[in-house]
């Protein structure tokens, strides 16, 4: 059981009527709760808690229609997600309770603040290295539209600027990340037909792919749905056309790929997660057709060339500057 959902059932009782536990870890909580039910935008832990939950677990970026009396939000990494979640749930919960709980080490202390708009907060407990914070809600706020919260900024390219619209919670919201950028750089000579964009993000990558290269099928691929959400305005907002799926990991992309374009992920939450990279690297070659090619930047400490050329074929750094690499591989 994660430490947070731990520290929810020392309070058991609070927790029994009908509850939205929001962004919640893929445990065992909805098999102790009976009355609750889940809202997560992340497709792994979507898919494992409605194998073991059926129709318990809502997916998506908006609250689930149904109501709901009281609401627990897990506390997820961006701030202005967190913002974005509590104005959802509060503003649906006039004179009713509203929690919030994390880990110490991701900043629940500071976060507990965020609740102040609604109401009088207090701590109800700490334990396992976490807190639970509660406000019983004086004052609902108007529904704040997502869409409403995405910053936009623009990447000059070859054929003019491409404009990129994030949301919150999304990597490198509101700027170009500069491992992104040095892909974006050497971009040259890629192979054409299917395209990848492996954790798509805001669609940067397969967006500008798409932008100099309009013949070529781009599919964009994402675990979380603000992402994809993200990627579709970015594509809407430049006139271009992409496949956006959210799913977790490679598994979930499409075989008989030219190129896989990727600026992968490294942390999930505050826990360093390779998982998902590594399992790229590993069946990057399942996915590619033979003598399509895999290019990817990373930080310059990851060691993934040896995990490449075990799995793929010679890897070559095509390019390194400001602390990463780009990576070039094809597949054998
Ligand atoms: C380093 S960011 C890159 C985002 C974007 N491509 C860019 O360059 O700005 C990595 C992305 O991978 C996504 N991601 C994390 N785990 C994933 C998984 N299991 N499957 C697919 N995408 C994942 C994250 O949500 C994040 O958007």
């Amino acid at each position: 059981m994660d430490p947070r959902s731990e520290v929810l059932l020392r309070q058991a009782e609070l927790f029994q009527g009908s509850l939205l536990l929001t962004g919640l870890p893929a445990d065992d909580l909805l098999g102790t709760l009976p009355n609750a039910r889940g809202w997560s935008w992340h497709a792994g832990d979507f898919a494992a808690l409605d194998t073991r939950f059926s129709g318990r677990t809502h997916f998506g970026t908006e609250a689930p229609k149904e109501d709901f009396e009281a609401a627990v939000l897990f506390l997820p990494k961006a701030k202005d997600l967190t913002d974005y979640l509590l104005n959802a749930l509060a503003s649906r919960l006039q004179g009713r309770e509203l929690f919030l709980v994390g880990e110490k080490r991701a900043g629940i202390e500071a976060a507990a603040r965020q609740l102040s708009p609604f109401g009088r907060a207090r701590k109800l407990d700490s334990a396992r290295h976490c807190q639970l914070w509660q406000v019983t809600v004086q004052s609902a706020p108007q529904t704040v539209e997502l869409n409403s919260l995405a910053k936009h900024f623009e990447i000059d390219l070859q054929g003019g600027a491409l404009k990129i619209v994030s949301l919150p919670g999304v990597f490198s919201h509101g700027r170009l990340d500069r491992g992104s950028a040095l892909l974006l750089d050497n971009l040259d000579r890629l192979p054409t037909g299917h395209l990848l964009d492996f954790g798509c993000g805001a669609g940067v990558l397969g967006a500008a792919v798409k932008r100099r290269n309009p013949d070529m099928k781009v599919t964009m691929l994402d675990v979380d749905a603000f992402a994809t959400a993200s990627s579709r305005l970015t594509l809407t907002a430049n006139g271009l056309e992409a496949d956006v799926l959210t799913g977790d990991g490679i598994d979930a992309a499409p075989e008989h790929l030219d190129v896989i374009l990727t600026n992968p992920p490294f942390h999930t939450g505050v826990h360093t997660d390779y998982a998902a990279t590594e399992n790229l690297l590993r069946k990057a070659r399942e996915h590619l057709k033979k003598g399509g090619e895999l290019r990817l930047v990373a930080n310059s400490f990851l060691r993934y060339q040896p995990i490449i050329e075990q799995h793929l074929g010679v890897c070559a750094v095509m390019a390194e500057g400001n602390g990463f690499r780009i990576y070039r591989a094809k597949r054998g």
